[in-house]
Formats: C-alpha cells, sequence, structure tokens
C-alpha cells in the first residue's frame, strides 16, 4: 500500500531586523536569502510553510538611533519599518507575514511568556550594579562602555568583553570606563533586575543540542561550550521602551522594560499566532507550534547563535505547557535547525555605516536587479566562512555566471525556437545523448533538492549551474541553429530537449532566483505563476493600524518535479533574462560613491 506522504509543517523563522536603519546587503544575506530559498523550495516540495519575521523594534538599539536623530523611538521604528519591508519585497523575500514587535498582538505574547517563566519559579530577582549614563540616567548595555582592559591593558575594550585577550569583562572591571555614546564616565549604582534562571536548563539544552546531529558544526560546538558556563542573565533594562515587565513591582514602572532579545525571539511565536488571526483561522497557528511533526528552521547572522541556540529553547522549555497559549494543548517546539551564516564584509573592510562602508538594500536594487543580488549572496556569500564582496566579482559572476551561462542556454534556444518553430517542436526520435542531457537535468531534483534540505544553498546552486553548463555543452554541440538548414526535423528535437532541460532548470532555479524564474515560465508560453508578487496588507484590528508584508503563495503554480513540456506550446517573444554589464564602468562608478559616502 502506497500512502501520499502528508504535506510537512515547516517553520522557516527568519531574524527580526532591528529598525533603527536602513539594512546592508551583509544582513540580507545573512538572514534573508538562505532563508527564502528555503521557503520557495519547501512549498514548491508541496510542504506547508510558514515563513514569519518583522521589524526589531525595541531596546537600546532603536532608542540610541531615535536620540540621535532626535526624534521618538516610535517614530524612528516606524520610518524604518517602512524602509525596510519595502526592501525585503524588491528582493523577493516571501514571507508569509513580516510584522513588527510593537503590535499588541506581540505584546501580549512576550508578557504571557515571561509571566509564566516567572509564575514557574525561572524568573528570580537579583540586586546588580549597573552602568548609567551620566546625562540620560539610562541603562547604558555593556557593548556601549568602553575602557582599558584590566588583563592586558588594551585601551579599547568592551564592558563584555576585551577584544584584544579575548577575555570576558564586566563593566565595573574597566579601567577609566567611557559611554561610547557620549564618551562620559558612567554612573554605577545598584539597580533590581529579573533573571532567566539559565542553570535550571543546563541539562535538558545539553542533552537536547547534543542530539542535533544536523547542525553546522560550528553552531553545535559553540552551543555546547556555552551551555557549559550558564549564568543567570537579566531580562529586564532600565529603560522606557519596550515591552512592560508583568510582574508585580515592575509593571507599574516607567523606567523598566523586558530585554529586547527575549522580545524579539518570542516574536517567532507571536508572529505565527498574529498570521493565523490575521487570516481568520486564529487556531492554525498550532499545527506549527504544537505539532511534534512539525520541523522548526531558524536563520540568522553568526552573531544570533546564543540567543537561538540557549536562550529561545530555555524560554520554551520553562514555558512547556503552561500559559495562555500551552495550556491543554501541548508545549511549544523547540527549533530543529540553526542555520547561521558568516559575515560579508565589503571590499576587504568590515561594514559600517559611519564610515560610508556599506552598501543599503535599497540603493543597490535602485542600480541593480533582484536576482543578481540574490545570485552573488548565495554563490559568492557567506555560508560558511566570512566572505567579502566586491563590485568586481559582483559583475564577474553576473556576466560571466548568470548571463554567459544560464542566460545564454535560454537565450540562445529560445531564439532559435522562436525564429523556426514559434512552438515547443514536436520532436522525433530521442538519441541516446538526446535522453542522457534530459536524466541528468531531471536528477537534479534530488540533488539539488536534498542539498537544500540540508541548508547547503551555495552547493546548491552550483549544482544546477553545472546542469546549466551540461545543457550549454549539449546545445553548443548538436547546434540546431545549423542543423536546421538541411534537417529539421533534427534541429526540431534538439531544440525540444532544450526546451525541457530550461523548463526543469527554471524550476530547479526558482528557488535562488525567483523573478527571472518567472519571466522564463512566461517566455515557455505558460499563463499561470510560479513566484508571483509579494503584497503589503494593511491590518486595522487594533486600534493603530500598520503595514505588513505577506503573499497568496497557496495560489502559485509550479512543483518541484520534472516538467512535461508539450509539444504545440506557443512561445512567446524572447527577451534577455539577464543584463550584462560594463565592469570599468561599474566599478568606478561605485567606488567613487562610496568615497563619497565616507566623505559626508
Ligand atoms: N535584531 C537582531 C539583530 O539585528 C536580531 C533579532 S533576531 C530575534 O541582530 F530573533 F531575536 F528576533
Ligand atoms: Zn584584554
Amino acid at each position: 500500500m502506497t500512502t501520499v506522504p502528508a504535506r510537512q509543517k515547516i517553520l522557516v523563522a527568519v531574524a527580526w531586523p532591528y529598525a533603527n536603519g536602513p539594512r546592508h546587503i551583509g544582513h540580507v544575506a545573512g538572514f534573508g536569502v538562505p532563508a527564502d530559498i528555503f521557503a520557495r523550495y519547501h512549498r514548491l516540495r508541496g510542504n506547508d510553510v510558514l515563513m514569519v519575521s518583522g521589524t526589531d523594534e525595541h531596546g537600546t538599539p532603536v532608542m540610541v538611533g531615535a536620540d540621535e536623530e532626535g526624534v521618538l523611538p516610535r517614530d524612528l521604528a516606524d520610518r524604518y519599518n517602512e524602509v525596510i519591508r519595502d526592501d525585503l519585497r524588491r528582493l523577493g523575500l516571501s514571507y508569509d507575514l513580516f510584522t513588527r514587535t510593537t503590535t499588541e498582538n506581540h505584546h501580549e505574547v512576550v508578557r504571557d511568556v515571561f509571566r509564566t517563566l516567572h509564575e514557574k519559579g525561572f524568573i528570580v530577582e537579583q540586586t546588580t550594579v549597573g552602568a548609567f549614563s551620566a546625562a540620560t540616567g539610562r541603562t547604558l548595555p555593556d557593548r556601549y562602555i568602553e575602557g582599558t582592559c584590566p588583563i592586558c591593558g588594551f585601551p579599547s575594550a568592551r564592558g563584555d568583553q576585551c577584544d584584544n585577550c579575548g577575555n570576558q569583562l564586566d563593566p565595573a572591571d574597566l579601567i577609566e570606563p567611557r559611554s561610547k555614546i557620549d564618551g562620559e564616565a558612567p554612573v554605577f549604582k545598584e539597580t533590581s533586575h529579573l533573571f532567566l534562571d539559565l542553570p535550571a536548563f543546563k541539562e535538558q539544552l545539553a542533552a537536547w543540542i547534543g542530539e542535533q546531529e544536523h547542525w553546522r558544526a560550528n553552531v553545535r560546538r559553540f552551543s555546547l561550550e556555552l551551555v557549559k558556563n550558564l549564568r543567570p542573565r537579566p531580562v529586564t533594562r532600565d529603560l522606557d521602551w519596550g515591552v512592560r515587565v508583568p510582574v508585580p513591582g515592575y509593571e507599574e514602572r516607567e523606567d523598566k522594560r523586558i530585554y529586547v532579545w527575549v522580545d524579539a525571539v518570542t516574536g517567532y511565536l507571536s508572529a505565527a499566532i498574529e498570521w493565523a488571526r490575521n487570516r481568520g483561522t486564529p487556531d492554525a497557528w498550532r499545527d506549527w507550534w504544537q505539532n511534534p511533526d512539525a520541523r522548526h528552521y531558524y536563520f540568522m547572522g553568526k552573531d544570533n547563535i546564543v540567543f537561538h541556540s540557549v536562550i529561545w529553547p530555555a524560554q520554551l522549555l520553562g514555558y512547556g505547557d503552561g500559559g495562555a497559549f500551552g495550556a491543554e494543548r501541548g508545549r511549544l517546539e523547540l527549533p530543529h535547525d540553526i542555520v547561521s551564516s558568516e559575515f560579508l564584509t565589503m571590499e576587504g573592510k568590515q561594514f559600517s555605516t559611519s564610515r560610508g562602508v556599506v552598501i543599503y538594500v535599497g540603493d543597490f536594487l535602485s542600480r541593480y536587479d533582484p536576482d543578481p543580488l540574490r545570485y552573488f549572496l548565495t554563490a559568492g556569500g557567506p555560508e560558511a566562512q566570512d566572505t567579502d564582496f566586491t563590485w568586481a566579482e559582483f559583475v564577474r559572476r553576473n556576466n560571466d555566471e548568470l548571463v554567459a551561462n544560464w542566460g545564454n542556454l535560454v537565450n540562445r534556444t529560445l531564439t532559435s525556437g522562436s525564429k523556426n518553430f514559434g512552438v515547443v517542436p514536436q520532436p522525433g526520435a530521442l538519441t541516446d545523448g538526446d535522453t542522457a542531457v534530459i536524466e541528468a537535468v531531471e536528477a537534479g531534483f534530488d540533488s539539488v533538492g536534498r542539498l537544500i534540505e540540508q541548508a547547503r544553498f551555495k552547493a546548491a546552486l552550483a549544482e544546477v549551474m553545472r546542469l546549466a553548463s551540461l545543457v550549454n555543452g549539449y546545445v553548443s554541440e548538436e547546434a540546431p541553429w545549423a542543423t536546421i538548414k538541411d534537417d529539421r526535423e533534427r534541429a526540431g528535437t534538439v531544440l525540444y530537449v532544450v526546451l525541457r532541460c530550461i523548463d526543469n532548470l527554471k524550476t530547479l532555479f526558482t528557488p535562488f532566483l525567483p523573478f527571472t524564474s518567472q519571466v522564463l515560465h512566461e517566455l515557455l508560453g505558460y499563463d499561470d505563476v510560479i513566484a508571483g508578487e509579494l503584497e503589503f496588507r494593511q491590518i486595522d484590528l487594533e486600534a493603530v493600524t500598520y503595514t505588513v508584508l505577506t503573499g497568496d503563495y497557496k495560489s502559485w503554480a509550479g512543483a518541484w518535479q520534472p516538467s512535461t513540456l508539450e509539444p504545440g506550446r506557443a512561445l512567446r517573444e524572447p527577451r534577455p533574462l539577464f543584463r550584462k554589464l560594463d565592469p570599468d564602468q561599474v566599478v568606478t562608478d561605485e567606488l567613487a560613491r562610496m568615497a563619497r559616502a565616507a566623505e559626508a
């Protein structure tokens, strides 16, 4: 008896970008593009994907940004929520819901999780000495304090760690500490905070992480190390911008809020709940969150690992089947995989907004198309090691790989096909060589799919490109444009074989290059949508109205399986999928632009 495999519930949980500025291409290389490849692939496989995230709008990063610009945190968050969601949409990141942490729903869910952890005794009060800004009285986070390292004498050690000797520090240990914000010495005073009792989860976390043999080795090793030295961690902060602390004695205070990281990671749950409510099926989120068969994949840059592999799992373990959502419906699922990327540098330097070493996603997309950027960030991005973005390399990959290989294959085949036949030709008998190339491409559905499932996106894309080269080799050898002069039937057969391969390659490329795959789908004569538009939708359920990024992905066609391209299907007037870029001009223009930004 054969059973149809059930559609698997896949949660694609994407790190929440801070709403304190536009995002640069290094950010989307880490969290955005890999997550979207994964989500689009699983949708094509027929799985039920829920891809959620939003802007991370509370805490010090947004407050400091607002102070610098002399605006309210809420106004800064509004502005950058809009900018970021627009960029993500233009890059084709197919979120089921991209929302915000300032929604009423998010606050309620965060408070429920926090309250439950407190009631169960996992959050306890401790008195500590904290550093405060002399000017504003607000907490100064450890990494905003600089001073001389008491161990090695390095003059610009940070409050949390010395980058010279690598030792963990406490801001109070620093010699001549000063605030990085205004250069003034911080004031140290006693303050009460609530702490998450991480040591209470030590055994559970160690056992759980130990079992996660499918995690990238660096993530698992790093997390196991962290678990060896767990200490209670403060989960409240002295500030007035964030989620109120749902604990007596804290609730009414204007100067205490929940730590932004505890608030943000809870967004993976709150956004699923919001998504279910927005579509009128308020319990639908439970199919992902309270379903042991569901699988949760988290995507982020490497500086986010601890929050996803230790702190969020501890929150989930502590919440258990309690609170407003767990009761009687079962515990919440732990992460299945934590896919973290390394860092992208820029022409050999760390990205730095203040030094003008930065390429914002929006600026990039105002001059170049989204698929070449997605291509670069996957083929040449920081999947497993820090990598460098250079304009020269971007142009080289665009011209020598996208245009010369895939683009050229599509272009010459469609041009010849539409000029000589106008439709997908009816093939004659296939030779062994014809069958071999078709089978090689069709085998890609297994090999590429397996690599994507393992989050090996670079290797997966290289495999699709290898198949495109193979078909290019076949078509060059068979040269149907020459054969047609004396053997129209054989030329038609070859064009049929190539068009069928191209149709398959189109599907294999869709998760990586959705925009050009949709164009090609249309050129091949199809009328439906395999990678359509994303949408903004206005949500007015609450006192405040806000806009989310979403899409109607269930209406898209396409399936991760070989096509049976019918002969006779009318082809459309071909046009190039990719633009060739002039290397000298791009490099000169872009470096000049960067130099101007650095001076400004
Ligand atoms: N805002 C954080 C950053 O940009 C990421 C938050 S991920 C979340 O580094 F899970 F906590 F939301
Ligand atoms: Zn040191």
